[in-house]
């Protein structure tokens, strides 16, 4: 952005303000991603652009719904920039244009859901250009969408001088880190639910790290596949053999591959349920794996110790389930401490983890991606992030 000029000019700027709210009352239960966005707003009015911002809220699915208005994330945005946001009830048409025209030098416009349009999502060529035309040039500031090929992340892109904000470069920057050269030891850990969903930036992270720990109820098919009885925990044993290749992947490139050793068990998926710590070898009948246990965090913590770059993504449990949040929590802490290390927490639930412990500021970087940091990882193309200008 620092490369183009901007001032005086209409600048179209893609932002990922879909926050959590409350759908009934519309509040706005996490507004990280709409702090993320200041150093760029701040930026742009000092040099006198006229911003209009774009974002998508929610899956409307290409229809108008009044519960996923971005008006009360103009309201927020006007509290935290400490000046007043304008919105528009559409993104594109006559009404937009006429804002978009009243605007003077410093003014944002927050324009109404991109997607409710279905235009939107399938990338049309018409609708791009109706959005084209409301911007002198295109910064794309939307991290966190830069995975999906939308009208507003990548068709615009093409029609405009389009450039990053602030944040996506950030975010590049950190995460290319990992990517590319990391400082060595390098260490990813990997939780989460599911393994099919991790299945591929495990694989891919074979292939850099050198060490990978693993936990979440995704950690229950590879203890499986290692023989273990996890009684009714949650396994997808479709991929118990893909969990012994990529074990044996790991041996085969000396990779270190840690599992847990101990476990918080449960009697029942709830909150509230009898709960007791055991070994792995020992997961009562009947009963399921819920969280890491102290001495997995003691072990993992004792491999982390020496590394100089760590990534995290997805929680070690139920961490949604304060009862199950324990491992999570106390993984947070450990990589907190790694002052030598270049620390990277994923979006999505695990950033959540780290910023409800009011830790973020504690890691050289929290990713306001969910989807996209896991892609980028992955070592994609995201094709947000490919369709801006090279220098
Ligand atoms: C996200 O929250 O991951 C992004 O805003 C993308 O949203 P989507 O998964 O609905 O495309």
């Amino acid at each position: 952005m620092r490369d183009i000029d901007v001032s005086g000019k209409r600048v179209l700027m893609r932002v990922d303000y879909n926050v959590p709210m409350d759908v009934a009352s519309g509040r706005i239960l996490d507004d990280k991603r709409i702090r993320a966005t200041l150093p760029t707003l701040d930026y742009l009015r000092l040099e006198g652009a006229r911003v209009v911002l774009l974002s998508h809220l929610g899956r409307p699915k290409g229809k108008r719904d009044p519960s996923l208005s971005l008006a009360p994330v103009a309201a927020r945005l006007a509290e935290l920039m400490g000046e007043p946001v304008q919105t528009a009830d559409d993104c594109i048409g006559t009404v937009v244009q006429d804002a978009v025209a009243a605007l003077t030098d410093g003014d944002v416009l927050l324009l109404e859901n991109v997607r409710f349009h279905p235009e939107e999502e399938a990338n049309e060529e018409e609708f791009a250009k109706a959005l084209a035309s409301l911007g002198d040039v295109f910064v794309n500031d939307a991290f966190g969408v830069a995975h999906r090929a939308s009208a507003s992340t990548e068709g615009v892109a093409h029609l405009r001088p389009a450039v990053a904000g602030f944040l996506m470069e950030s975010e590049i920057n950190f995460l290319s880190r990992a990517v590319e050269e990391p400082e060595r030891p390098y260490a990813a850990i990997i939780g989460g639910a599911k393994v099919s969903s991790k299945m591929a930036v495990i694989e891919a992270l074979l292939e850099r790290v050198d060490k990978l720990m693993l936990g979440g109820g995704m950690a229950n098919t590879f203890l499986k596949a290692e023989g273990f009885d996890v009684a009714e925990s949650l396994v997808e044993d479709d991929y118990m053999a893909e969990a012994k290749r990529i074990e044996e992947k790991a041996s085969e490139r000396g990779v270190k591959l840690l599992l847990p050793a101990d476990v918080v068990v449960a009697e029942r998926f709830e909150a509230d349920s009898p709960a007791r710590r055991v070994s792995v070898k020992d997961v009562p009948a009947g009963w399921r794996i819920m969280d890491v246990g102290e001495t997995t965090i003691d072990v993992y913590a004792h491999a982390l110790a020496e590394c100089k770059t760590v990534v995290w993504n997805g929680p070690m449990g139920v961490a949604e389930m304060p009862s199950f949040a324990h491992g999570s929590h106390r993984l947070a802490g450990v990589i907190a401490k790694l002052e030598e290390a270049t620390t990277i927490i994923g979006g999505g639930e695990t950033a959540a983890v780290v910023e409800s412990l009011g830790m973020a500021e504690e890691f050289s970087h929290v990713s306001t991606g969910g989807g996209a940091s896991l892609e980028f990882l992955e070592g994609r193309e995201l094709p947000g992030v490919a369709a801006l200008q090279d220098r």
